[in-house]
């Protein structure tokens, strides 16, 4: 499929928008950026548009998308009722990377939603995404812009790598501020249920709500047989190397790491990386013949959140086999991170 690259100069930037917009509201599929990650996009309204979503990702039909829009206002058109709740949340994170669940009305096509009573939607705080839908005159239905199962895309690059010639058009802009996807809750539950942490962190929720639930999945480091938010349940965020996670003291987890690595060098095996802290990074300066990169200042988890994604790629890139990550200390601010994290491993731990 040919595939427009918009112009996103300042000149160009307003009729390409336009021109993107009016793309989607014709059922053809758009790449856009938001301030999570890369999304891709099709007419919610549109149950044949949204179905080429799942074939340009090769996603499974049973995982529901989210609906993205550009007013508040907007929600009314899409959900039977607003919660109390939920109003909270909208008034306190809206625009911005957070997504909630409530009973859809019928306009919203099964495809959307797997065939659930549910509709995830979202107002994206990039300016950049909210245009666009303003631009389509519809909302805008989009999961990351990755082939599914991959890490969802945070930069240009990995929209061409994925994406290019799968999709009518792509646009890049340099809009990712958080590089994990949205905080989705279910807000039909009493309390709300935390179904996928993001940027907007259980603390930042429980704040404006008082408590919450949240789902088993997220707490346990198992992949769950039966799950709510069925995106939760596939492989995710896998390099095509394996993904081992070090768990330990800084000094534990560098020996354990460094012992597995000339374990796998005496035996003759190449390829080897290691994701570490720009505080580690010391610990394995010393080994040759194997990349090591860091995913950002422990001091920071904003810094850390927003590379992984990208430093998981790199390691596609560099044709690592064996990935070593070191394990991140939990809190509100790297559960998501290390959800990812744990994810990309299959939680597989030494
Ligand atoms: O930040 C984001 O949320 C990005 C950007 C593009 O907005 N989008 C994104 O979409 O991450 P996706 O499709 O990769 O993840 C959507 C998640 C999945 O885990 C899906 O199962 C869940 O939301 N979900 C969607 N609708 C649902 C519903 N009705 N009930 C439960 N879970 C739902
Ligand atoms: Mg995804």
């Amino acid at each position: 499929m040919k595939t427009v690259l918009f112009d996103m100069t300042e000149q160009a930037m307003d009729q390409s928008l336009t021109q993107a917009g009016k793309m989607i509201r014709d059922g053809e599929n758009i790449v856009f950026p938001t301030e999570t990650v890369y999304g891709l996009g099709a007419n919610a309204f549109d149950p044949a548009a949204v179905k080429k979503i799942f074939e340009a990702k090769g996603r499974p039909g049973d995982n529901p998308l989210i609906v993205h829009i550009a007013r508040p206002e907007e929600i009314k058109q899409l959900v039977k009722r607003i919660p109390e709740k939920a109003e909270k949340l909208i008034s306190a994170y809206w625009p911005g990377p957070m997504t909630l669940i409530m009973e859809k009305q019928e306009c919203v096509p099964d495809v959307v939603t797997a065939g659930l009573p549910t509709v995830a939607v979202r107002l994206p705080a990039s300016a950049t995404a909210r245009k666009l839908i303003e631009a389509a005159g519809v909302p805008i239905a989009a999961p990351s812009a990755n082939i599914s199962g991959r890490p969802s895309p945070t930069k240009g690059q990995h929209v061409i790598e994925d994406m290019f010639g799968k999709v009518a058009g792509i646009i890049i802009r340099e809009d990712i501020v958080v590089g994990l996807e949205s905080t989705v809750i279910d807000m039909t539950t009493e309390p709300p249920t935390l179904l996928r942490p993001g940027g907007i962190t259980v603390n930042d929720l429980e704040k404006v709500i008082g408590p919450i639930d949240v789902s088993p999945n997220i707490t346990q480091n198992i992949i769950p047989e039966k799950v709510k938010s069925p995106g939760m349940k596939y492989t995710h965020y896998s390099p095509r190397g394996t993904v081992v996670i070090a768990k330990g003291s800084d000094q534990e987890k560098a020996e354990k790491i460094l012992s597995q690595i000339h374990e796998l060098k005496a035996a003759g095996a190449a390829g080897i990386g290691v994701l570490a802290t720009d505080e580690t990074l010391k610990h394995y300066q010393a080994e040759t013949e194997i990349a090591l990169l860091s995913l950002g200042s422990q001091k920071d988890p904003g810094e850390m959140s927003k590379n992984l994604f990208d430093r998981l790629r790199m390691f596609d890139e560099l044709n690592i086999n064996y990935i070593f990550a070191e394990d991140i200390d939990k809190n509100d601010q790297t559960l998501a991170l290390l959800n990812r994290l744990y994810k990309s491993a299959g939680y597989g731990f030494i």
